[in-house]
């Protein structure tokens, strides 16, 4: 009879420890260790790679094969992964539930048509992804091939029409592993890690031990035979990945999916990337036949809004490499209540207040008794720092209802003591609002001086303080 051991693992960080805790003493965190029943005989598995004979080299004599990145065929996925999958890599996809990872795995895997791939998915059957492929490949959104067909490991068809892509619905690691000796794929897709057990391990589907034990035998697959492997993961209530942070250290790169479910839009991010830049993010539209990739995201994230309405400001803001402009609509009113409301969607609420309490000082507003609502149109969520000229901008113009005309944009970074201060990439920013046809962008006087001024139609108002730029459009 196997030996079993019983450990306790924090189900956030994955600390291990002999006994029950109160208080994880890795993350802090308080209640959130569950027992874990481990067979003994575990520890003494032999590793498939075991008989490779490792012995440290001189760097100079270290030689690697240029084997190119796998292109996905799918502009906005590539540029996240900085320029397509690399060969043995271990991916991570998360997102909360119904956000549309497997249908964006799904969506690149047709299009991968002449290559040899395996779908292994733990949460749907065979017929179900048969389901989603046919409604994908139904539409032009969804795929470019339309012959494409999916096949069960053993052979036979789900569909009359053949393709090298093959689903099987298994959630052990073990037979998946003989899957893979059957269909030796390029690619490997896992939906979901936390479907996922190894037989090894007793503890249940999705618990820390297994999730750590699972993962790590992918990585060693993905390591030893140069397949790059796709994980799906899922996202917990407060937008963690679930499962432990261990996961994300053994991936190569972990990428998550997000966006508002009232939003068709949804972003892909990498807040990992051994490979490439962790700044791109990809922004795909959900539509009836599949994820579209948006590859003009100001298209959606300015409102068409009439000239006379204020409150509403376009800040040029950078993704990565990519210019995006994003319109800002705010709301002030005499607050109905003692405490005046401050809400923000899409921006932090913690900089909008700062922002309010700078314009109180130098702009001399009474903001303080007011209702405050900031809204960035299209749903998404945006860092850049440029983007505190377009809110205080934008909370001016509601405050005196004076609308900012359309054609005018911001990029610039609000000091505490009220200075416009110079963003990163100003002419970048610049040669977009030009493109896009606007007729005055406001930056950083400091930003004004490394400018070519002729090279643009646009006219750019180079400000030092905020009260210049409330003078330029309000007086
Ligand atoms: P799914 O990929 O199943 O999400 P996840 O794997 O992240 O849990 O996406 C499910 C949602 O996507 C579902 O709410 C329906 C929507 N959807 C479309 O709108 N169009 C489509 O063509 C497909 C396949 C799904
Ligand atoms: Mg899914």
């Amino acid at each position: 009879m196997a030996k079993t051991k019983t450990y306790y693992f924090c189900r956030d960080c994955g600390y291990q420890s002999a006994s029950w805790l109160g208080r994880c003493p890795e993350c802090g965190k308080f209640g959130t260790f569950d027992e874990e029943v481990l067979k003994a005989e575990s520890g003494k598995r032999k590793s498939e790679g075991g008989n490779i004979l490792s012995a440290p080299k001189r760097l100079q004599e270290v030689t690697y094969s240029q084997t190119p990145r796998l292109c996905t065929h799918c502009g906005e996925l590539d540029r996240v992964l900085g320029g397509g999958i690399v060969p043995g890599s271990l991916l991570l996809l998360g997102g909360e539930p119904g956000i549309g990872k497997s249908t964006l795995l799904l969506q690149m895997a047709l299009a991968l048509a002449n290559h040899r791939l395996l779908y292994v998915s733990g949460e749907e059957s065979e017929e179900q992804i048969k389901m989603r492929a046919d409604r994908l490949c139904s539409s032009e959104v969804g795929s470019r091939k339309a012959e494409v067909g999916s096949r069960k490991p053993d052979g036979s068809d789900l569909s009359p029409q053949t393709s090298d892509l093959y689903v099987v619905s298994e959630t052990v690691t073990q037979r998946i592993f003989e899957h893979i000796d059957a269909v030796h794929p390029e690619l490997l897709i896992v939906d979901s890690i936390q479907t996922i057990t190894t037989e090894d391990l007793d503890s249940p589907a999705g618990s820390v031990s297994q999730i750590r034990q699972c993962t790590t035998e992918f990585q060693h697959y993905a390591k030893t035979t140069g397949v790059p492997v796709l994980l799906i993961g899922h996202i917990t209530k407060d937008g963690t990945l679930a499962g432990p942070k261990v996961m994300e250290h053994i991936v190569d790169a972990v990428l998550q999916f997000e966006g508002d479910r009232n939003y068709g839009y949804r972003v892909l991010r990498a807040l990992k990337n051994r490979f490439g830049s962790t700044a791109e993010i990809g922004i795909f539209e959900m539509q009836e036949g599949g994820l579209r990739e948006v590859e003009n995201p100001s298209e959606f994230l300015m409102s068409h809004r009439d000239e006379s309405l204020s409150g509403s400001a376009v800040s040029a803001t950078l993704e990565g490499a990519r210019p995006m402009f994003v319109e800002v609509q705010s709301l002030v009113s005499s607050a109905v209540y003692g405490t005046p409301q401050r809400n923000a969607n899409g921006f932090d609420l913690r900089r909008m207040n700062m922002l309010l309490a700078v314009l109180e000082k130098r702009c001399g507003f009474k903001l303080g008794v007011k209702d405050v609502f900031l809204n960035l149109a299209g749903g998404l969520r945006v860092s850049d720092p440029a983007m505190d000229l377009a809110v205080a901008c934008a909370i001016l113009s509601s405050n005196v209802d004076m609308a900012i005309s359309p054609r005018d944009c911001f990029a610039a970074e609000l000091g505490l003591n009220g200075e416009v201060r110079p963003v990163s990439r100003v002419e970048q920013r610049i040669a977009e609002a030009d493109r896009l046809g606007f007729e005055r962008i406001f930056v950083s006087k400091y930003n004004g001086r490394e400018i070519d001024r002729r090279r643009y139609h646009i006219q750019i108002v180079a400000a030092g303080v905020i009260e210049e730029v409330f003078r330029a459009l309000f007086a």
